[in-house]
């Protein structure tokens, strides 16, 4: 702003202007030509000095007071939006929090945080559990996600539990879908006292690499499920007569065989994205094959486009959105520093997210921009489709990942780091947050969700 545009005091501001010098001007004259009445406006000016330096100590005495009497909140709602004022930010389930774009935000310090402890929670894989695998910081569960402009609700097991009474929550997706879906066992579960009360109906454990897994809540008669599915779409046999280096197939064109368990659920949580580099694809000799052709020469990002198409197709054919509510969760970005997964790329010396900017690798942003083109044209065709767009805000969490700490009892080696998957608890607990946020604001706004 230049200084010719800076506006004028306004009048309160200039009367007092006003009134001080006209003060002042007295004052000198006074100490000019009647000394002992100077003296004792100099003594008058002191005093008030000296009450202004208490009056200003024991105000900042008194906030600080508030803090530790563990009121900050009301302090830290108040933030400075850069022009020097101060404004308060609205809740995101009150109407004026319509049309917050929750994901646009900043990662804050919350000394209330974490939601849950990971011994306390039965349902996380070793993978996962950071701290008790030797991880010496904990500041990484201590960040909050705190969007720009309203506040979300705070997390309540119990709220969450009684509106999913008799009801499906479904994750499908890949390994940080189940990430997340663990992250959401265990913060429902911290407000059940009998945990012998929940339990996976087919007595699996909760181990790696099964097909599927389904929690049920017996108190609430509810289920938070998650499916393996790292493509959405099903992977199989090549079919005979495919070239000889043809070992598998993606095929495009269909959904995940077990989509018909999901199609039903009463909240949906779908998320791909990992699987899909030549790594995991075309190098193993996985292609792509639509209808009954391999498709030879397509690339992976082409084949992630045609798999979301199918996926939103599929979401507005056999799921009846009026029943089920539909989530897609966006790449969650790695943090792999001097390497890859493969190459010893690590990132066990982050402790500190990253404030002021997001790192995002450029495949995860290529990836994001395909999802975002593929929903969004679809949405103008009726596509009804929530995105839980995480991308950016996680890509600041680079010191949320397992890196070393993701087996018992000793450290991996340097090179053979985790930085794909997180913490728990960690950053997918934010997910969840805002999950249960926007299930909450839907019932609001529609109070069909919940049957209400
Ligand atoms: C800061 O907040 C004030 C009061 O709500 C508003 O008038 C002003 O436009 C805001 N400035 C910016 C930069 O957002
Ligand atoms: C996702 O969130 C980021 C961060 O706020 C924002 O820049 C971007 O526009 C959002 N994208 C979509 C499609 O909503
Ligand atoms: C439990 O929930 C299922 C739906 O998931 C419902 O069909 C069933 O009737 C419920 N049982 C009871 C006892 O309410
Ligand atoms: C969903 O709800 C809309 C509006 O209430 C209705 O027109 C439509 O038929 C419903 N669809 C199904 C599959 O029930």
């Amino acid at each position: 702003m230049s200084k010719s545009s800076t506006p004028a005091p306004p009048p309160q501001q200039e009367h007092e202007t006003t009134m001080f010098s006209e003060f002042f001007k007295k004052f000198k004259r006074l100490r000019l030509f009647e000394p002992s009445v100077g003296v004792l406006g100099f003594f008058l000016v002191t005093v008030c000095v000296i009450c202004c330096f208490f009056y200003f100590d024991f105000r900042a005495v008194v906030t600080k007071g508030y803090a530790g009497a563990g009121k900050s909140e009301r302090f830290m709602w108040l933030q400075s939006n850069g022009s020097g004022q101060e404004f308060k930010r609205v809740e995101f389930l009150s109407e004026e929090g319509d049309g917050c774009d929750v994901f646009d935000g900043e990662w804050v310090w919350d000394d209330k945080y974490p939601l849950y402890q990971s011994k306390d929670c039965s349902f996380v894989d070793g993978g996962f559990r950071c701290s008790e695998n030797g991880r010496p910081d904990l500041l990484y569960t201590k960040w909050r996600w705190q969007p720009r402009h309203c506040n979300l609700p705070r997390f309540d097991a119990k709220m969450m539990l009684e509106k999913l009474r008799n009801k499906r929550l479904v994750f499908a997706g890949d390994s940080i879908g189940r990430n997340q879906w663990e992250s959401l066992l265990c913060m429902l579960s911290s407000a059940v006292s009998n945990k012998d009360s929940i339990y996976e109906v087919n007595g699996s454990p909760i181990t790696k690499h099964k097909g599927f897994l389904i929690f049920k809540f017996e108190d609430y008669n509810c289920t938070v499920e998650y499916y393996r599915s790292p493509f959405l779409v099903p992977q199989s046999r090549a079919p005979a007569g495919s070239a000889q280096n043809v070992r598998l197939t993606l095929k495009l064109d269909q959904m995940d065989w077990y989509s018909v368990k999901w199609r039903d659920a009463d909240i949906l949580v779908l998320n791909t994205g990992h699987w899909w580099n030549y790594e995991k694809t075309i190098r193993g000799g996985c292609y792509f094959q639509e209808g009954a052709e391999v498709k030879m020469e397509m690339a992976v990002d082409d084949a992630y486009r045609r798999s979301l198409e199918t996926v939103a197709h599929w979401i507005q054919s056999e799921v009846n959105t009026n029943k089920t509510q539909v989530f897609f969760r966006t790449v969650a970005p790695v943090h792999f520093r001097g390497g890859s997964w493969r190459t010893g790329g690590h990132c066990h010396l982050e402790t500190l997210p990253e404030l002021g900017s997001t790192l995002v690798p450029q495949e995860t942003g290529t990836q994001f921009k395909i999802v975002t083109n593929v929903f969004s044209a679809y949405s103008n065709k009726g596509l009804k489709l929530n995105v839980l767009n995480i991308t950016s805000m996680t890509g600041r969490r680079k010191d949320g990942h397992s890196s070393l700490y993701y087996q018992g009892s000793n450290p991996a080696p340097m090179h053979r780091q985790d930085c794909s998957h997180w913490c728990l608890p960690g950053v997918p607990d934010s997910w969840n947050e805002l999950l249960y946020g926007l299930l909450l604001k839907r019932e609001a706004s529609q109070g069909s969700l919940f049957g209400i």
